[in-house]
C-alpha cells in the first residue's frame, strides 16, 4: 500500500497554463495535412484549418502554440508566406525531408489557427539566417497599429488590425542547427536582435533566449552571465531517448520491459536537469525574474518502417502516455520556475498528442495525459508527498509512483497519480489535510505498455470514470491498475 499526503492549505505557486503548451513546425505532417489542409479540401475544415483538429485541441485547452520551429525557425522567411498564396515562393525545406515548402501556411494562417484554438501565440524567430531587421520587422508587421511600412502591408493582406503577440523567440537550438554558435557569441547576438524586438502600444513582448540541451551547464551559465538582463525566459530542450546516444533511435511500439523501464527511467531526468538549470541562473537572477521555458520535450523514437525518415513520424503507446504523465508531474512541482512547456510536436511528428491519415484522425494516450491534467491550468500547486519503492531494473530504477496536487480557483482539489509499473496494480491511500474527501471522483487511462490507438482500433485507449474509490472524511483509498495515469478530484 503506498501513502501519499496531500495539504490543501499548504499552497505554492500558481501553475501557469502554458506548461501544458504544444509546438507546431514545418515538418513532415505536422502543419500540412496534420492542421492545415487548405480550404479547398474535402476534409472539413475552416479557412483551411481542419476541423477535427481543432475540436479536439480545443478540448485539451491547449494555452499556448510554438510555431514556426524547431530547426526550421531558423531558415524560416516570414515575408515568403504573406500575400497572395500564388504569389509565395516555394522554397525547399532543407532540414525536414528535403520537400517544396510552398509557405501556404505563414502569419496570417497561424494567427487564424491560434484564434480558431483560442490560445496564445508563440512566434519563434530566425536568427541563424536571418537578420535584426528581419525579426524586427515581423514584430512591427505583427502588432504594429498605427501608420508604418509593415502595418501598411499588413493592411494590404487583408488585416487591418493589430494583433497581439507576446512571446517571442530569439532564434532556436543555436549551440546546433540553428547557427553552431558559442554562448559567449549567442548571448552577444541575442541582446543585439532583442533590443530591435519592440513592444509596440500594448503589446508588451515577453522575450525569450535559446537554451541549452539537455545536460549542457555551461550554455545556461555563459548566456545567464551575459544576457539574463535583457530576456524573461531562457528555454531548455530536453528529449527522451531510450537508445544510446542521438543516433540510436529505437522503435516507438517494439520495446521489452527493460526498455520501458529505462525510457521512463530517462524521463524523470527532467527534474534534475530543471533544478540544476535552475541553479544556475538564480546566480544571475537571484529574484527569479527569468522564467524557464521547456519548449521541446517528449519521446523521440525511430520513425515507422516505411515513412520519411526527414518526417520523424512516430506511434504512441501507453509508455509515451507514462513519460508525459511523469513529465507533466514534475513540471506542475516546479511550477515556480517553470512557466511554459511546449511538447514536441503536436500531429504526426515525435510524441504527437494526435494522428492523422487522409481525412481520419485519432488522440493518442499522450492526448489523454493532456486531457486528465487539464483542471492543474491556472491552479495553485499544493503539497503533496508519495511514500514509493523503487521498481524497474537495477541500471534504471525508478519511484513506483508520482503525484502533483492543485487546487483551482473553484476550490476543487485535483491530483494526478502514475503507476508506473508495467504489471503491477497499486493500493493507494490519499491523506487529505485542508479538505473533506468525501465528494471525490476519479478518471483514468491504463493499458499494456506496448498499447496503443491506431486507425483500426482509435478508441482501444481512452479516459473511463473510475468508480473504485473509497472516500472518508480524510482519505481516499484506491487501486490504481498498471500502466495507468488517474485524475482524482475532490469538491470542498
Ligand atoms: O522537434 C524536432 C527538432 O528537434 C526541432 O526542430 C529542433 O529544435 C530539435 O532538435
Amino acid at each position: 500500500m503506498n501513502h501519499v499526503f496531500i495539504n490543501a492549505n499548504e499552497k505554492k505557486s500558481v501553475i501557469n497554463p502554458n506548461i501544458y503548451g504544444h509546438f507546431a513546425e514545418h515538418l513532415g505532417r505536422c502543419i500540412y495535412n496534420g492542421i492545415f489542409v487548405g480550404e479547398n479540401s474535402e476534409i472539413p475544415n475552416e479557412k483551411g484549418m481542419r476541423k477535427d483538429v481543432v475540436e479536439a485541441l480545443r478540448h485539451i485547452k491547449i494555452p499556448v502554440l510554438r510555431w514556426p520551429g524547431g530547426c526550421f525557425a531558423d531558415e524560416y522567411h516570414w515575408k515568403d508566406g504573406i500575400g497572395p498564396k500564388e504569389k509565395r515562393k516555394k522554397m525547399v525545406n532543407t532540414h525536414w525531408g528535403g520537400v517544396v515548402e510552398d509557405n501556404s501556411f505563414g502569419t496570417h494562417e497561424f494567427m487564424e489557427l491560434c484564434r480558431q484554438l483560442d490560445c496564445e501565440p508563440y512566434i519563434n524567430g530566425n536568427v541563424g539566417s536571418g537578420t535584426v531587421q528581419e525579426m524586427s520587422e515581423w514584430v512591427e508587421y505583427l502588432t504594429f497599429d498605427g501608420t508604418s511600412p509593415m502595418a501598411q502591408l499588413r493592411a494590404e493582406n487583408g488585416q487591418e488590425q493589430a494583433w497581439r503577440v507576446k512571446y517571442w523567440g530569439v532564434g532556436n537550438e543555436n549551440w546546433g542547427c540553428g547557427g553552431n554558435m558559442r554562448p559567449e557569441y549567442y548571448a552577444d547576438v541575442y541582446r543585439q536582435f532583442a533590443t530591435y524586438i519592440r513592444n509596440y502600444g500594448e503589446n508588451k513582448i515577453y522575450r525569450i533566449a535559446c537554451g541549452a540541451p539537455d545536460f549542457n551547464y555551461d550554455w545556461t551559465e555563459k548566456v545567464m552571465q551575459t544576457a539574463a538582463h535583457h530576456m524573461d525566459a531562457l528555454t531548455l530542450h530536453y528529449y527522451c531517448m531510450p537508445g544510446e546516444g542521438w543516433h540510436d533511435k529505437l522503435s516507438a511500439t517494439e520495446f521489452d520491459e527493460e526498455i520501458y523501464y529505462k525510457t521512463l527511467h530517462k524521463a524523470l531526468l527532467m527534474d534534475e536537469l530543471i533544478t540544476n538549470h535552475a541553479n544556475i541562473m538564480s546566480r544571475y537572477d537571484p529574484a527569479h525574474r527569468v522564467g524557464i521555458i521547456v519548449d521541446e520535450w517528449g519521446t523521440w523514437f525511430a520513425v515507422e518502417p516505411g515513412t520519411n525518415p526527414g518526417f520523424l513520424f512516430q506511434q504512441n503507446t501507453m509508455r509515451d502516455a507514462m513519460v508525459a504523465g511523469l513529465t507533466l508531474n514534475i513540471f506542475n512541482r516546479h511550477a515556480n520556475r517553470v512557466v511554459m512547456a511546449n511538447l514536441a510536436q503536436t500531429v504526426n511528428v515525435l510524441q504527437a498528442v494526435i494522428l492523422t491519415e487522409g481525412e481520419k484522425m485519432l488522440l493518442t494516450p499522450t492526448y489523454h495525459v493532456f486531457d486528465l491534467f487539464k483542471h492543474h491550468h491556472d491552479a495553485h500547486l499544493v503539497h503533496s508527498y508519495a511514500q514509493t519503492q523503487s521498481i524497474g531494473t537495477e541500471k534504471f530504477p525508478l519511484p513506483n509512483l508520482s503525484v502533483s496536487a492543485s487546487v483551482g480557483t473553484d476550490g476543487k482539489l485535483t491530483a494526478t497519480l502514475v503507476n508506473p509499473s508495467a504489471d503491477k496494480a497499486l493500493p493507494v491511500t490519499l491523506f487529505l489535510t485542508g479538505m473533506e474527501a468525501k465528494n471525490a471522483s476519479a478518471r483514468v487511462l491504463s493499458g499494456g505498455m506496448r498499447d496503443l490507438n491506431d486507425f483500426d482500433a482509435p478508441q482501444k485507449l481512452k479516459v473511463s470514470p473510475f468508480d473504485d474509490i473509497k472516500a472518508a472524511s480524510d482519505k481516499i483509498t484506491l487501486t490504481m491498475p498498471p500502466c495507468a495515469v488517474m485524475e482524482v478530484r475532490i469538491s470542498p
